[in-house]
């Protein structure tokens, strides 16, 4: 077998971690994008979770979402015609996602999708876009649940389905265990995070979010997306943040970080896909306020982890002091799978290859 593996951005690395873990130099290439460029955001993560050194590690210009897709293709064009992968594994939706899928499709190259078959039904995301795109193209779908094999059947896509889990609970189970953070917080704190499209590039909906979670006058722990950061600033909000006397503001943190944090907050407020599903883990157990209109994780909602709030002010605040009188979750599996995705997803590889 010789397999590339394609990721580009935080969650991919985390969730490729354990996949990788199960593969050799000989068998596997590891092809980091780029897409996340700040050391933060990408390269302090393959060191900490112990990833080989990448193979390759592409630099995109910063430009535009669609120039910076036409860049990783053309590089990842050349690394599979040089190289003659038997197959591809990418991971999620991402715009690495998106372009790994369509250099591998064009050079004839097997696709294997990890996280297949996620749908929000909300077209401002472009990660709706992307899914789409890499399931339908794919010849190996690996969904973690019995629902994203639903949302696959019912689109008709032409490659093979498996159910496998999500390996995000396999990177739970392996790091939760090793999590520390050095970051003082107060008692009873949220963690809020923050950074999808939808949410942070549009003003009034950052605003509207924003004082809801300064309304309800809670101490929240907020480390903060690059992405967010800038709009943040742009729109005039960092300095109110920075001035509450209740909201926390850190930059991104490590991954070991994060798990120690989610482990000890209270519940946590968020619009992160990954977030969702940790929260679900049995090492994990904390409630999760959504702030999305639409979610593509009903998993979590349906097994009572997750809440739906939008992004109106009053009812973030208003979910937020429901949440403090009862955080407690009364379930203790997790829809996401027993923490074996990576070796299910491995074992029909080496089967195929
Ligand atoms: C991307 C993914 C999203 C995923 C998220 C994980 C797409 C379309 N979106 O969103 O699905 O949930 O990663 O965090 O692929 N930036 C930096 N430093 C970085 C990376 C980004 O400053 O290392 C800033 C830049 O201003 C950049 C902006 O964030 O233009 C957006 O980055 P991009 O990678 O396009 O999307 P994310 O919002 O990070
Ligand atoms: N995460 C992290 N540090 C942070 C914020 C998030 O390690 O400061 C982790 C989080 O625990 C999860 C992943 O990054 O494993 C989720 O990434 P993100 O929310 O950026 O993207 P999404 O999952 O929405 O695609």
């Amino acid at each position: 077998m010789k397999i590339a593996i394609i990721m580009g951005t935080r969650p991919e690395i985390i969730k490729m971690s354990p996949i990788i873990a199960r593969t050799k130099k000989s068998d596997s290439v590891i092809i980091f994008s780029g897409q996340h460029y700040d050391y933060e955001m990408g390269m302090r993560f393959i060191e900490e979770l112990r990833i080989r050194t990448p193979d390759y590690s592409l630099k995109l210009g910063k430009t535009d979402p669609a120039s910076q897709i036409g860049e990783m293709i053309i590089k990842l064009s050349k690394i599979t015609q040089d190289e003659k992968f038997d197959a591809v594994l990418i991971q999620g939706d991402t715009n690495t996602v998106l372009a790994g899928a369509i250099s591998s499709l064009k050079n004839h190259t097997h696709i294997g999708h990890v996280e297949a078959g996620i749908r929000s039904y909300d077209w401002r995301m472009p990660e709706e876009h992307n899914r789409i795109v890499a399931d339908h193209v794919s010849d190996t779908l690996f969904a973690p649940t019995y629902n994203n094999k639903k949302n696959l059947l019912q689109e008709k896509v032409h490659g093979d389905i498996f159910v496998t889990g999500n390996t995000i609970i396999d990177a739970v189970e392996k790091f939760a265990p090793i999590s520390k953070t050095n970051i003082v917080t107060p008692d009873n704190f949220i963690l809020l995070t923050l950074h999808r499209a939808e949410n942070v590039d549009d003003k009034n909906t950052l605003t509207r979010i924003m004082n809801g979670i300064l309304d309800s006058k809670s101490n929240v722990l907020f480390p903060v997306h690059p992405r967010t950061q800038l709009r943040l600033r742009q729109f005039g909000l960092y300095e109110k943040l920075k001035r509450s006397q209740t909201v926390i503001l850190t930059g991104p943190v490590s991954y070991l970080e994060m798990l120690d944090l989610m482990k000890r907050c209270l519940f946590v407020i968020t619009d992160s896909g990954g977030i969702q599903e940790e929260t679900t883990s049995p090492k994990i157990r904390k409630k999760v306020l959504v702030l999305r209109e639409k979610t593509d994780r009903p998993e979590a909602v349906n097994a009572g982890i997750s809440k739906m709030v939008g992004t109106e002010s009053n009812m973030i605040a208003k979910a937020i002091a429901e949440t403090i009188k009862d955080p407690v979750i009364h379930t203790s599996k997790s829809p996401y799978g027993k923490g074996n995705a990576s070796e299910v997803i491995i074992k029909i590889m080496k089967e195929l290859f």
